[in-house]
């Protein structure tokens, strides 16, 4: 009864810790990322749109999708797509600014920003997905 009680605690505890390191939802992270598919593909290999194609987006750094072209502040900003920055690109003007200063608005990306944490981890999840 005990040795039961201590492995279900076990699992419980693993499951929680798990959830911390990756707090987003895959699968939610793909229906909100329908705000942003009409500007994005994210398939391997698909045409630009509005916006450049985002398959492999996280970890890469920014500016350099082939065939694409960016606006000139995008493309010297030196940021590279880890979670920090791509959480920061997704969410409101106030938070953009604070993370990528006044700058951020030469960018040719127009989105109003997600405005839920649930959201942005959810959408960071997504776009870790795409690889
Ligand atoms: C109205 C069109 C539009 C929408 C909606 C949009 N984007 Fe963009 N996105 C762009 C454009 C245009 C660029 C290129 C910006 C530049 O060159 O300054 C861009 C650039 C990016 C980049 C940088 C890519 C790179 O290669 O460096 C990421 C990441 C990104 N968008 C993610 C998103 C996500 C995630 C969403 C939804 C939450 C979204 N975008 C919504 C148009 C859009």
């Amino acid at each position: 009864m005990y040795k039961k009680f201590l492995m279900l605690s076990l699992v419980f505890i693993l499951s929680l810790s798990s959830n911390a390191v990756f707090a987003g939802d895959v699968e939610k992270g793909k229906k909100i990322f329908k705000k942003c598919a009409a500007c994005h593909n994210v398939a391997e290999g698909a045409k630009h749109k509005t916006g450049p194609n985002l398959w492999k987006i996280h970890g890469a750094k920014a500016g350099i999708q082939d065939g694409y072209k960016y606006s000139k502040w995008l493309k010297g900003s030196g940021i590279v797509w880890n979670d920090e920055e791509l959480a920061a690109w997704v969410s409101a003007k106030k938070v953009k600014v604070a993370k990528f200063g006044k700058d951020v608005k030469k960018s040719k990306m127009i989105f109003a920003g997600l405005r839920k944490q649930g959201q942005i981890d959810d959408m960071i999840a997504y776009l870790k997905s795409l690889k």
